[in-house]
């Protein structure tokens, strides 16, 4: 398939789009599946960490005589051993900043300082306990305001600022204002939430010779093979990383993380095989969270429901070091505004690490932008669906507007309305009794659209059963499934007849990480390819058989056909020319996306909460997400990612916030117990999906935008639009918990 002759779109599919469980389903609720901390080889070590106990510390000594006499232990790591002085870069715009491997300048509680190598995990442990350091304790900052005073502690050396500013403008703020018949100017601040994968991070090193093999809990292998390798000085071709199965990233499991490092070097100093999965405790300080956020939003709007500006200030803690943090763009993209000027800063502090985290910025945005939008709409006298409805674009204002390949967001609003009977639940009576009812709405939309490089092999055997190979990990998402539809799509070969390689350096084509709500947006494509590659190929073959044109035949459920006769056929499995080839190959890459437009998925959630006046409890009642993530692959996977980013955005908005003592600069809730994250009595049972499907045949081959992280997008701001019209009290701050809302119904009550 060349790149210049793209398939048609899809019109009406025959696999696509149903409801199918995961090709690995069983091996996964069996508990067959083998994930990394599944692994285990012959001879292998365990691994430990000693974390740095402080916020802020100088390491001055480390002892490591009496822990590598205790038994069991193998090898010890710490920065003196030349092996691990490795340089461990982060860029964040124009500047780099620096630290190694073990970085004797511990910047939060956590930072790696030593390892231990033993035959046990247990025996690793006890002498990571047996190590002795003498720290330097340093002043340490929490607070994004004071590390930008004169005489905060300097957490780099080039001070507390960890990007430029970052600017988006356009038209004049002041006129719009000027015009505004009413304005709303409010701060809105979110917790920082920590990455807690049901998987913890973990992998397992092995040397054969000079190459390295490793299995890493990743998100993307390529972006581990090239860090390991830069990190090791190694070529690419010496380094092999292997995902299988896998419990989930959400942004944490993109880029690669010491532990990794930490084992590859272990393996190499032993000759054995090394094992580094870390605790679910060490999850919580190390391996990054959706950092804390203000955002100060002035909006405006006129009479008519016209938004006249937006003027946003936002601050994030990217933690000790940097991460992309920014989320202001949804501000200056989501709706019609002539006059727009966002300003987004990003700063560190002495804690962990700010990370990827599913959508970056955006549901912390969201957090104000559509508390904002819910207050106007207030002031207007306008219903808030109205409101948005009235300003829903047609082309992306923050990027040139330049018109987007499709956009649902009117319908994800108006059908997901009807469909949760918004205007008569928002007229319901919420009187009588402590419990306080009420609806509130929400909308967002994803700033990542995915494209190229993307590529992926097809084999079709002469029995008919198929091979797919490809890049991609999957995450938990399905992403095996989706990909196996579409080759069943294009062959007619059953599902259970396809095998798929995948996420393996070693065996499987080139894919960018599965990040950004773009795995099927990019890879789908090029999957779809090379199965048409087989099929046209498979088509030539039966052309010579049959001495028909290949333009006049088609294959039908494994049968080649003539167009104009169906007595002229042949089966795949009587094709001479494929027995004797034993095997038909076909190579898909992935074209780009469209030069002139801009790819992207929408969202509007819908929200019933009841509050307890009493308790200061918030029950979300009911759910339901319209989204417009272009086709739907599968119904059922896209349900289990739409449910899965609501549940997320009630973490989010309701219950999850890392606490940091201010004395000590410690997590004092780094555990699962007194850090709360939902479960499945914080779920309501009605959650409901509302696919809207733009058939969007521009934005790529398969019609998809990206459906992950647009589901967890406008979660939580619903909740809270919800908990407003239940009370009447605006909450700012995430997430909202009971003694907070007590405090806020009695502020209520006094006025
Ligand atoms: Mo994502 S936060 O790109 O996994």
């Amino acid at each position: 398939m060349k790149l210049e002759s793209q398939p048609k779109p899809w019109g009406d599919t025959a696999v696509i789009g149903k409801r199918l469980p995961r090709v690995d389903a069983y091996e996964r609720v069996s508990g067959a599946a083998e994930y990394t901390s599944d692994i285990v080889l012959p001879g292998m070590l365990h691994t430990a960490i000693l974390r740095c106990p402080y916020p802020h510390a100088l390491v001055k000594k480390i002892a490591t005589g009496a822990a590598a006499k205790m038994p069991g232990v193998r090898a010890i790591l710490t920065d003196s051993d030349a092996e691990a002085r490795i340089p461990w870069y982060f860029h964040s715009g124009s500047k780099k900043f620096l630290s190694r491997l073990f970085d004797p300048h511990c910047r939060y509680e956590g930072e790696e300082v030593a390892a231990v190598a033993a035959d046990t995990p247990q025996q690793a442990w006890d002498a990571v306990r047996a190590i002795a350091v003498e720290y330097d304790e340093l002043p340490f900052v929490l607070d994004m305001d004071e590390a930008l005073g004169a005489n905060a502690p300097k957490i780099h050396q080039t001070g507390n600022r960890a990007f430029d500013v970052q600017k988006i403008e356009r038209g004049d703020v002041a006129r719009g204002f000027a015009e505004a018949d009413v304005t709303i100017e409010t701060a809105y601040r979110t917790a920082c939430e920590i990455h807690t994968p049901l998987e913890v991070h973990g992998s397992v090193a092995k040397w054969e010779g000079n190459r390295l093999t490793v299995w890493d809990s990743t998100q993307g292998v390529f972006e581990i093979q090239a860090g390991l390798a830069h990190a090791l000085k190694l070529p690419l071709s010496d380094v092999r990383v292997i995902c299988h199965y896998m419990g989930g990233g959400f942004g944490s499991k993109i880029a690669l993380n010491k532990h990794t490092v930490i084992a590859a070097l272990f393996a190499r100093g032993t000759g054995r095989p090394v094992k580094a999965c870390i605790s679910r405790e060490e999850t919580f300080l190390a391996v990054g969270n959706r950092p804390a956020h203000v955002f100060t939003l002035k909006a405006g709007a006129k009479k008519d429901g016209t938004i006249a500006a937006f003027e946003m200030h936002g601050k994030a803690t990217t933690g000790a070091y940097p991460d992309w943090t920014v989320g202001g763009f949804q501000v200056a993209d989501l709706y019609r505004c002539a006059n727009v000027r966002v300003e987004e800063e990003q700063i560190f502090t002495n804690a962990g690490p700010a990370r990827a985290f599913r959508a970056p910025g955006f549901p912390q945005c969201a957090w104000a932008l559509e508390q904002s939008m819910d207050a106007l709409a207030e002031k207007l006298g306008m219903d808030p669906v109205e409101f948005r409805l009235k300003n829903v674009p047609t082309v992306s204002q923050a990027q040139g507007n330049k018109p987007y390949t499709s956009t649902g967001l009117s319908r994800c609003l108006a059908e997901g309305a009807e469909a949760f009977g918004w205007k008569q639940a928002r007229a319901r009576s919420k009187n009588g009794g402590p419990i306080l009812r009420g609806v509130g709405v929400a909308a967002g939309l994803w700033g990542y659209s995915g494209g190229p490089p993307s590529t992926a092999i097809v084999k079709l055997f002469a029995d008919g059963s198929a091979n797919l190979n490809m890049g991609a990990s999957d995450l938990g998402t399905g992403t095996k499934t989706v990909m196996a539809m579409v080759v069943a799509e294009e062959l007619g070969v059953p599902l259970e007849k396809i095998q798929i390689e995948y996420a393996d350096t070693g065996t499987t084509q080139y894919a960018t990480a599965s990040g950004g709500s773009k795995t099927v947006v990019a890879d789908s494509p090029a999957v779809r390819a090379a199965a048409l590659d087989v099929k046209s190929k498979l088509l030539d073959m039966a052309s010579e058989q049959l001495n028909v044109p290949a333009a006049d035949l088609e294959l039908k459920g494994g049968i080649v056909v003539s167009i104009r006769s169906t007595e002229t056929k042949v089966a795949v499995a009587d094709l001479r020319a494929l027995a004797k080839q034993g095997v038909v190959v076909g190579v898909g890459t992935r074209g780009p996306n469209p030069a002139d437009k801009i790819v992207r998925p929408f969202a509007a959630h819908f929200a019933e909460v009841e509050v307890n006046a009493r308790t200061g409890e918030v029950r979300v009642v009911r759910m339901l997400a319209a989204q417009d993530s272009g086709r739907v692959m599968n119904r059922l996977t896209y349900e289990s990612q739409v449910f899965g980013g609501m549940t997320m955005g009630i973490g989010f908005g309701l219950l999850e916030r890392r606490v940091l003592d201010a004395n000590t600069g410690k997590m004092t809730n780094a555990n699962w117990h007194d850090y709360k994250i939902p479960t499945a009595l914080d779920v309501p049972a009605s959650l409901e999906c509302l696919p809207i499907d733009p058939h969007d045949t521009e934005c790529n081959t398969t019609g998809t935008k990206g459906l992950g992280e647009p589901a967890t997008i406008p979660t939580a701001a619903a909740i809270a639009n919800a908990f407003y019209h239940a009370t009447g009290v605006r909450v700012t701050e995430t997430p909202i918990r009971p003694a907070q809302v007590l405090a806020l119904l009695a502020a209520r009550k006094k006025v």
